[in-house]
């Protein structure tokens, strides 16, 4: 069998979710399923880590077992076993990396240990079967804001990455001080949509410095502005404040894929999923000329198959990882 037709299966348990699916040739989706435990952990107001890696040790083996049911596979038909391996928490990590390992070593497939940002980044090839490079990424995510410069021979290099919050984080802060839950995103996404953001213009912080975010000032412009102003409505807010992260992200991006010449621009990770987001930046790539990859809203959060994917180029490009591999938690995005 050629490499490009590969059946994969991809394993993902960094945070919160745990997931597994088939792929098959990095883009073919057979199967992808999502186990969410925000239930569990939205009472917390976050994920509790000891709670997130029991419940992944809990749902690992049905969730699997869906994929591949679903997938209509059986373990004669994988070749390669993928999971994350970083960055995330770590005893969620090391379950989804040890179910790959065992289950890569009674298959005798190998197993690819895979980079959770450039599995983001990989979901673009999975809704977007034409997807070329070069590309720059705006990848934003719970933990992570960078903007990637995508080369056509498949390396990378990072352009700019937040000097403290992450734009996930930034929603999920909000949200809690807002009182309305968590996961803030999708929630503040909603809620914005019913709102008027003209009621106050919120700083930008950095807007004018390069390819380098920064949402904490923003946040807490924020919580200052609804602590002198408590009568003006939550979704008026909420409506501000997604305006000034957009904007931010929008205008850095654009700036960004200009400078660099790259044809496309690619939204990735959880944030990617935001509506206001995928409205201003699709208008961008039209008026640069520039091709737009949004990944449809299941591919942006946390899931399998863009591991699988993921899995499948690095396996074609360095072979298979050894079985010493652990989990990494603060495994960064390797420039190359
Ligand atoms: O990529 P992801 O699923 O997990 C990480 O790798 O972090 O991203 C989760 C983040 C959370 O902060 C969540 O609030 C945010 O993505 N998010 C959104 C939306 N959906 C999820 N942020 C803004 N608008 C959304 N619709
Ligand atoms: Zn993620």
């Amino acid at each position: 069998m050629s490499g490009r037709e590969l059946v994969v299966l991809g394993i993902e348990t960094s945070c919160d979710e745990t997931a597994a699916a088939v792929v098959r040739g990095g883009r073919e989706v057979l199967s992808s399923v999502v186990s969410s435990q925000v239930d569990l952990h939205a009472r917390f107001g976050g994920v509790v880590p000891e709670i997130a890696s029991r419940a992944h040790v809990e749902l690992i083996t049905p969730v699997i077992a869906e994929a591949m049911l679903s997938a209509g596979v059986e373990a004669k038909d994988i070749d390669l076993v993928a999971a994350t391996m970083g960055p995330g928490l770590v005893g969620a990590l090391l379950v989804g990396v040890s179910s790959a390992k065992a289950l890569a070593m009674v298959w005798d497939v190998p197993f690819v240990g895979v980079n959770h940002l450039e599995a983001h980044m990989h979901a673009a090839f999975l809704d977007e079967p034409d997807f070329e490079l070069p590309a720059v990424v705006l990848l934003v995510s719970g933990g992570h804001t960078m903007l990637v410069h995508w080369q056509e021979d498949g390396s990378y290099s990072l352009l700019g990455e937040t000097q403290d919050d992450a734009a996930g984080e930034a929603f999920d802060k909000v949200s809690r001080y807002l009182g309305l839950g968590y996961p803030g995103g999708p929630v503040i996404d909603k809620l914005a949509g019913e709102g008027d953001a003209s009621i106050v213009k919120f700083p930008r912080p950095m807007l004018n410095d390069g390819n380098v975010f920064s949402f904490s000032g923003l946040k807490t412009s924020v919580v200052n502005y609804v602590r002198k102003n408590p009568e003006v409505a939550t979704e008026d807010v909420a409506a501000a404040f997604q305006e000034a992260v957009v904007d931010l992200l929008v205008t850095k991006a654009r700036r960004a894929a200009v400078e660099v010449g790259a044809k496309a621009l690619c939204l990735a990770g959880g944030v990617a999923a935001n509506s206001w987001l995928r409205e201003r930046l699709l208008s961008v790539c039209v008026e640069e000329g520039l091709q737009a990859y949004l990944p449809s809203r299941e591919m942006c959060t946390d899931n399998a198959a863009m591991v699988a994917a993921a899995g499948w180029h690095r396996y074609l490009i360095d072979g298979p990882s050894g079985l010493d591999v652990g989990a990494e938690p603060n495994l960064r995005l390797v420039v190359t």
